[in-house]
């Protein structure tokens, strides 16, 4: 067996790894296992099974939500750190990529540059997954589109608010809004729009403007994210000046759909991003929608581990 598998191996880097169809199922599949769940139900498909975990940056939900999925499907999960494995001392991504997948059944990654997620794929023998790159965040879409279609059906045809900064959680949105057929209104700042391949190849789903209130007319669904994601903590002051016409407000809700929801996928800096009387408000379905990650990606782990058995 030869050490690159590329190809080979089915890995979730991106929603655009997984066809529509297979998508749509997966959110009803995440909707029964969080069902089978509250009911007790004992459904341990992934005895014997291990979940490597390799955080470069922060994590709560992400991390507590695999390893707990894990544990819920009978497996185990083991947290991997760049300050005590080799993997921060330089041992090449290619050589860990090719030792890990020899040892556990899937590896999740969380890292900064995307090219580095791809580059331990192409060497890995297991399922690889996306638990955030600065280009993409595509298990939180996952846990997003879930929270809709459990509180308003289908997201299909409906449109949906982006507001803030164009960062990986828009570029995300960006790619379910091609993979799920929802219209995206993205109101962002100029200079701080969504990646330009990824907005070529989102043509046709999406609208950009620089004035939030427009972008949240009509909407069914309001979306944010912090002004300041990991790694860029030396632009914080500066970012705080631009998105400051950015705030995500009762007034701005006021202006969406009368049946729109709001969702973030946290951690929220209330004042900043978001108005706590939205977050906290009637609108807001952040809770369920944190917690829909568990799920979300139990459905995802099933379908990379025995999906295809
Ligand atoms: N939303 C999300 O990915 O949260 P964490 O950074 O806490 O994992
Ligand atoms: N855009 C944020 C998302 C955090 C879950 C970041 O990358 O920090």
């Amino acid at each position: 067996m030869t050490d690159t598998t590329q190809g080979a191996v089915r890995h979730f880097l991106s929603l655009l790894d997984l066809a529509p169809e297979e998508l749509d199922r997966l959110i009803d599949r995440a909707i029964e296992l969080k069902r089978m769940h509250y009911a007790g139900e004992d459904f341990a498909p992934l005895r014997n099974r291990t979940l490597g975990m390799i955080f470069e940056k922060s994590s709560t939900r992400t991390r507590v939500s695999f390893e707990a999925g894990m544990t819920q499907l009978g497996g185990h999960a083991i947290f991997l750190s760049p300050r005590d494995t080799q993997l921060g001392r330089g041992e090449p991504i290619e050589d860990s990529a090719r030792v890990l997948s020899r040892m556990v059944d899937c590896i999740m990654i969380r890292t900064f540059e995307h090219e580095k997620l791809e580059l331990f794929a192409a060497y890995s023998r297991v399922p690889v997954i996306n638990a955030l790159t600065d280009m993409l965040h595509p298990c939180q879409l996952l846990a997003d589109v879930q929270t809709y279609r459990e509180l308003r059906g289908d997201i299909r045809g409906k449109t949906v608010a982006w507001i803030g900064d164009g960062n990986n959680m828009c570029n995300s949105y960006l790619n379910a809004a091609r993979q799920f057929g929802f219209k995206l209104v993205i109101g962002c700042p100029e200079g701080y729009e969504p990646d330009a391949a990824i907005l070529e190849g989102a043509k046709g789903c999406f609208e950009i403007t620089h004035d939030p209130f427009a972008a949240a007319e009509g909407a069914h669904l309001v979306t944010t994210d912090t002004w300041v994601s990991m790694g860029q903590e030396e632009e914080k002051n500066r970012r705080r000046k631009i998105f400051g016409g950015y705030q995500v407000t009762s007034d701005m809700m006021a202006a969406a759909d009368k049946d729109a929801l709001f969702l973030h996928c946290l951690p929220a800096y209330r004042g900043e991003e978001v108005a706590a009387d939205v977050i906290d408000g009637p609108q807001s379905a952040v809770w369920q929608e944190a917690e829909n990650r568990l799920h979300a990606q139990k459905a995802l782990l099933e379908l990379l581990l025995i999906g295809n058995e």
